[in-house]
């Protein structure tokens, strides 16, 4: 009996997820959290036929220098900007992620986001939590708000979970603005109401700015000084999307200064670190990237990953044609394939 492929899981995962992987594989997964240093990342990589990584590994050619026996590398996110697809791709090595499963989930996010900035529910719950009301004599004038109703919401980057978070304000009885690379089918503007405008009269125009932009170089620092100081002061931003999209000295600065009203943030530059002003901020909404966690999508998200190992190394159903690969050509060319 030849012996089973190798795959390695970075972050603990679902055990049933765990369990669809050992039915074909000999499954070496992490117990615990631990972010891997290169070393270790190329360590464990070298020994393995495949693998599911979380967004904090860094695929790069460095890790994959040598490597003679990785096929595929299953990311656990949508967004792979921790993995460089060109280094994979020249290595003959299968990239996936995680579309389209955490659309809604996410869309869901920035709308909590959205309304726990504008109506200041993080800082009154601090307060509440601190045992301040008692006595406090609080007055009917204060923890005063931003409305959401009827405002202008814009959105950066109208991919599927920004039309998401577009479709859900018709309930809000919103004007939808939006920005992207190219303008979205008349159909689908009509679904979701949006109007495309440049990226200097979404800045100007609208109360809700969410960001649901692709991390690239040219996406660094999208929303920085100079685009913040075009925003209304009474506007709210909420970044989704990545860390580095925004220039957080930038935001922190406009958001103590009164130039912005407040920001929903998931997503941080240098995360897990988060700038300290940030910290310090009353009117920023903070939390840990988890917009896709609900228990559906995440477990949708790790039997994506379990599927597109399982077809890139040749077995179930879709043998051969990975589920969500981002770089096809390598299974065109066969090279996912080496002996
Ligand atoms: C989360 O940030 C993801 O890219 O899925």
């Amino acid at each position: 009996m030849t012996a089973k492929p190798k795959v390695w899981v970075s972050r603990p995962l679902f055990p049933d997820v765990l369990a669809r992987l050992a039915e074909h594989f000999d499954v070496d997964a992490e117990a615990v959290e631990h972010r891997h240093s290169a070393d270790e990342l190329k360590r464990k990589l070298a020994g393995v036929d495949g693998a599911v990584v979380g967004l904090a590994d860094r695929i790069d050619a460095a890790v994959l220098e040598g490597n003679t026996r990785l096929k595929v590398v299953a990311n656990l996110g949508v967004g792979y900007n921790n993995l460089d697809l060109d280094a994979l791709t020249r290595a003959g090595i299968v990239a996936s992620n995680t579309p389209d499963v955490l659309n809604e989930s996410v869309a869901d996010y920035a709308w909590a986001l959205m309304l726990a900035a504008a109506r200041r529910v993080s800082a009154a719950e601090r307060w509440l939590r601190a045992g301040q009301w008692p006595g406090s004599n609080m007055r009917f004038d204060d923890w005063l708000g931003l409305p959401v109703h009827g405002r202008t919401l814009g959105i950066l980057g109208m991919g599927r979970i920004g039309q998401g978070i577009a479709r859900r304000a018709a309930g809000f009885d919103m004007r939808v603005l939006y920005h992207n690379r190219s303008r979205l089918p008349e159909m689908v503007e009509r679904e979701c109401q949006a109007t495309l405008v440049s990226k200097s009269e979404l800045l100007r125009q609208v109360d809700y700015l969410v960001l649901v932009l692709p991390f690239t170089p040219e996406n660094r620092h999208a929303i920085g000084a100079p685009e913040l100081a075009q925003m209304k002061p009474s506007a709210v931003l909420v970044n989704i999307a990545r860390g580095g999209i925004v220039d957080d000295a930038a935001l922190a600065l406009a958001l103590r200064e009164g130039k912005l009203a407040a920001a929903g943030l998931d997503v941080f530059e240098g995360e897990p670190m988060v700038h300290p002003d940030l910290l310090t901020l009353d009117n920023a909404v903070l939390s840990p990237h988890i917009a896709s966690a609900s228990e559906e999508t995440r477990r949708a998200m790790a039997n994506l990953a379990a599927d597109n190992v399982i077809a890139a190394l040749g077995f179930g159903e879709a043998a051969g044609k990975p589920p969500t690969a981002l770089n096809p050509a390598v299974l065109i060319r066969g090279s996912a394939h080496k002996a």
